[in-house]
């Protein structure tokens, strides 16, 4: 790999033997997969650093790169770990409080800001073909697809060492010849509220790069869409017809074209459309990845407005996920909530933390969600759009 005399130097030690180390993994990681140089990024998004997934190795790792003296060196956000933030929730446990708070404090004295989101793009928006080290799977995606900017689908420890170097390895979906789509998806007459599904089925299905043709200019149902095609296949670019930047993506010569109908998801999923659940201990999930402002507004909204014409009496939990900064955006709409009986977490990644009442079905508008909890959780799962799922908990 090529690296320029001032990266020489950093890989040597000369400007400190914890950048060296930071350095050397993305070099590794950039020789083993054949990149030819480093490029320099603007912002750093680092995932897997949930407490119930990385443990206490994980914990020294990131803890020694803050003890030799590590700092961000370019803007870097942080995704939600696997406790309430604001430690009010009766659904999520806080057994591991203390050693996730332990890792925040490290990540945010090395100058990481603390988000706490699954949407970064919250806090800055990318632009076309910026080049990113994102971790975060839903994430990544977004930033591709929807504003055309370049990243890889980055682990924890090589975007811990992009944030205090400044740099990632030049390869994959920051080069032009990995952006080429191969095949067109149209997804026409199928209604927003399967997008999900929609999303479950391309990641599973499709293994080219894909353009989506016919997708409704809703940004909501794209992003669970996306995000549900990240989880259940290995996309981090996948197109949308007059949204994605054209700028950000170039066509093949030879395209595979696919048609989409409802009877194609329904078969594959049918047992997310129905509906008996009454009876059931179940818990309404809304907010994977988080609820964005407008999301959260028209929510809050909707479950106000049943509520106080006595239209609606909580059944169970339902729980809404949003990120870290809503405490201070929005705390006036959680305390509502809250008072209603909502379970709103701050900074929190459901998926990822230890739920404390094991329920008899998930109802979620997220088919990230779906595919995790179903997966890795045995929990059975419903998928269903937000509204329905707030009218399916009331009584
Ligand atoms: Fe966000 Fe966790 Fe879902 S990080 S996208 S709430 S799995």
């Amino acid at each position: 790999m090529y690296l320029t005399p001032y990266q020489e130097k950093i890989l040597n030690g000369e400007y400190g033997w914890i950048y060296a180390k930071a350095f050397e993994l993305i070099v590794k990681i950039g020789e083993v997969l054949g990149a030819e140089k480093l490029i320099s990024v603007n912002h750093v998004h680092v995932s897997g650093v949930s407490y119930s997934n990385i443990g206490d190795y994980g914990l020294e790792f990131i803890k020694e790169f803050y003890v030799k003296g590590g700092l961000a060196k370019v803007y870097t956000t942080v995704n939600p770990g696997c406790i309430d933030l604001s430690n009010s929730s009766r659904l999520i446990s806080n057994m591991f409080y203390n050693k996730q708070l332990e890792i925040n404090n490290y990540l945010e004295k090395m100058g990481f800001k603390p988000t706490y989101t699954c949407i970064p793009y919250l806090h800055r928006r990318p632009v076309l073909n910026e080049h990113l080290a994102w971790g975060e799977s839903s994430a990544v995606i977004f930033a591709n697809s929807i504003y055309g900017a370049r990243t890889n689908r980055e682990g924890g420890p090589l975007t811990i060492a992009s944030a205090l170097t400044g740099y990632t390895y030049y390869h994959g979906l920051h080069l032009d010849r990995e952006r080429v789509i191969d095949t067109v998806i149209s997804i026409e007459n199928i209604e927003s509220k399967y997008y999900g599904l929609i999303g479950l089925w391309i990641g599973e299905n499709i293994e080219n790069k894909p353009l989506i043709k016919n997708a409704v200019n809703d940004y909501s149902s794209l992003k669970i869409l996306l995000a549900s095609a990240a989880a259940s296949g290995d996309h981090g670019l996948i197109a949308i017809d007059k949204i994605t930047p054209k700028k950000s993506y170039y066509m093949s010569d030879k395209i595979e074209k696919i048609n989409i109908e409802l009877k194609d998801i329904e078969k594959y999923q049918s047992k997310t459309l129905e509906f008996d659940l009454k009876d059931s201990k179940i818990i309404g999930f809304i907010g994977c990845p988080h609820l964005d402002p407008v999301e959260f507004t028209e929510i809050y909204d909707y479950i106000v407005n049943i509520y106080s014409r006595g239209r609606c009496r909580l059944r169970n939990y339902l729980l809404i996920s949003v990120p870290y900064i809503y405490n201070e955006l929005f705390i006036n709409e959680i305390n509502v909530l809250r008072r209603i009986g909502v379970e709103v977490t701050l900074g929190t990644c459901p998926i990822v933390s230890t739920i404390s009442e094991k329920p008899d079905y998930v109802i979620t508008n997220s088919g990230k969600a779906y595919f995790y909890l179903k997966k890795h959780k045995n929990i059975e799962v419903y998928l269903s759009t937000p509204f329905e799922i707030i009218r399916q908990l009331c009584e």
